[in-house]
């Protein structure tokens, strides 16, 4: 496995891979690498030659400087993990590798960057795309994966793709979560024993609403998870939104979309978390 850092090195390297006719496939993350991360790995791992893991904690991506700060940053543990899991290439640049000049681009994602995330944290997906672009003009993968964990930013990625042409495909990875229930992340890592425990019912009450479905309205559904969410003291729900899943916009009948998906952010304490649920 090569660690390496800038973008011309990379180049080099993976030329010379295309040249053998190479497929290239790529997993952009911020590190902190968990269970989660190592399925999204696996599975680029199995589809193709050659398999690139971007490190890179984006700054711009972040709306909040102490978030930013406090990002854990833990380049050694990621690097034995992913030579574990029979990764080729670690990509981790610095800062200045990948902004050499600050990015000014200003995408514009119409109404799919101005709910749930995009609402809550403006600029943030502005900044998702100006990284996960620059990595794939610097990568060219064949395949980029992405968690359904982050459901708005495989869509926002998606749009992303399709306005700059660029020729990758985009695979969706299921979430991974733990035996409670609660979906893996690296915020997890800020969780007392105490709150993961708690952070758990986030995920069981997506799943008793899905259980009711037949039997409860949208705005019923809706009513039920913040609620019984908000019930626990630890808990305090930021939003909860049942949107179409391609469009990401409310929906407010079962029958108003094929593909239907619950969002939420939660806090637990000062750690925020967010999942998702598939309906249908
Ligand atoms: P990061 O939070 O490190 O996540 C990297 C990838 O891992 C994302 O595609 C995310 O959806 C996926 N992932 C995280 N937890 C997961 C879980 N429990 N199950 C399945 N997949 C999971 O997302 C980012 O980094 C950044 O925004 C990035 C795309 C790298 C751009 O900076």
């Amino acid at each position: 496995m090569e660690i390496i850092k800038s973008i011309a090195l990379l180049d080099d390297v993976l030329n010379a891979f295309r040249n053998e006719s190479k497929s290239i496939g790529l997993v952009p993350t911020m590190g902190a690498l968990h269970e989660g991360h190592a399925a999204l790995v696996k599975r680029c791992v199995a589809e193709n030659d050659i398999t690139v893991v971007s490190v890179f904690v984006n700054p711009t991506q972040f709306n909040n400087p102490d978030d930013l700060r406090l990002y854990p940053r833990t380049l050694e543990a990621d690097c034995a993990l992913l030579e574990k899991l029979d990764v080729d290439i670690v990509f981790a640049p610095d800062v200045d590798e990948m902004y050499p000049e600050p990015d000014t681009r200003v995408f514009d994602f119409g109404m799919l960057d101005k709910v749930m995330e995009g609402r809550f944290r403006p600029g943030h997906f502005n900044g998702v795309a100006q990284i996960v672009s620059k990595l794939f003009y610097a990568v060219k993968p064949d395949k980029a994966y992405f968690g359904e964990k982050d459901f708005q930013q495989l869509a926002i990625v998606r749009e992303m793709v399709k306005q700059l042409q660029i020729p990758v495909e985009i695979i969706a990875v299921p979430i991974v979560r733990e035996q409670s229930g609660l979906a893996l992340s690296s915020r997890n890592m800020r969780l007392t024993e105490q709150q993961r425990e708690t952070a758990s019912e986030i995920f069981k009450t997506l799943a008793r609403s899905a259980d009711l479905l037949e039997k409860q309205s949208v705005e019923d559904t809706k009513k039920f998870v913040v609620n019984s969410i908000n019930n626990h003291e630890a808990l305090s729900v930021e939003y909860f939104e049942i949107v179409d899943g391609d469009t990401l916009q409310s929906i407010t009948d079962w029958d108003d979309s094929p593909c239907i998906v619950g969002c939420i952010a939660v806090f637990c304490e000062d750690v925020r978390l967010i999942d998702n649920i598939r309906y249908k």
